[in-house]
């Protein structure tokens, strides 16, 4: 299970360097695909007036959004105040918020996006009612989350368990249904490439230092399969 206890988002996320040494190390799909890239391409086909980003991290993806639609205002939040600052360094607009908790008016947005944190967050449902209530009618939530199966090889071999979430590839769905009439759902099969054993160690070092030191040997670079999803719900 992700622990989502305060003091461990805080380990995890209250310096932005763990986050950028996970982010490294995932590959396209097979045939090319890209949860993040899929991502952005609803996001832009959307042609959103106003985005807002939620659990935004370093603020790559936010800033990818003001790049593809320079008359788009976008609004980025997070709880971590490091990756609030963070963000707000790529001149995005950037607030320090929690997601059960958004600092706006009810249809303030045409599209909000979570990639990647509503597994952290400790009420999803009100967090789901939060993007609800700030969405303009007609408007378009697109989230990025992973399955049960994400590095499921590499956490059993370390002597952990697969990462089973609360809002995941196989649960999402129904978790998204509960706030929207429709929902479409793309799957991908990434792959998180590692140099050698040291660079697998310093991944899961990022958020299980107990796996890192248990993970036994391996000789040269290692591939190990990876499992998003990217929800859009209207
Ligand atoms: C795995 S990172 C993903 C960041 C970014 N979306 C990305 O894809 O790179 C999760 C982010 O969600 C933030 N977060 C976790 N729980 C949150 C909550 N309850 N409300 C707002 N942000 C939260 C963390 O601080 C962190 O920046």
């Amino acid at each position: 299970m992700i622990s989502n206890d305060a003091a461990s988002l805080a380990i995890q996320y209250d310096t932005t360097d763990r986050l950028a040494t996970r982010a490294s190390v995932w590959r396209d799909t097979p045939d090319g695909r890209n949860p993040t890239r899929a991502a952005l391409a609803a996001v832009v086909a959307a042609e959103p007036a106003d985005f807002l980003e939620v659990g935004c991290g370093t603020g790559e993806f936010a800033a990818s959004v003001s790049d593809a639609l320079s008359n788009t205002h976008v609004v980025a939040t997070d709880r971590s105040q490091v990756m609030a600052l963070a963000t707000a360094r790529h001149g995005v607009l950037t607030q320090v918020a929690e997601a059960a908790d958004l600092p706006f008016d009810d249809a303030s947005f045409d599209v909000v996006y979570a990639g990647w944190m509503l597994y952290h967050v400790p009420d999803l449902d009100a967090a789901l009612r939060q993007v609800r209530r700030v969405l303009r009618p007609g408007g378009a939530f697109v989230a990025v989350t992973n399955g049960d199966e994400h590095l499921a090889d590499l956490l059993t071999q370390a002597g952990g368990e697969p990462l089973v979430t609360g809002f995941s590839t196989e649960n999402g769905r129904d978790a998204l249904s509960r706030h929207f009439a429709h929902i479409d759902q793309e799957d991908f099969d990434t792959r998180a490439v590692f140099a050698d054993h040291v660079a697998a160690q310093t991944y899961l070092a990022t958020f299980r230092p107990d796996l890192a030191e248990a993970l036994p040997a391996f000789e040269g670079e290692r591939s190990c399969r990876g499992a998003s999803t990217v929800f859009v719900a209207r």
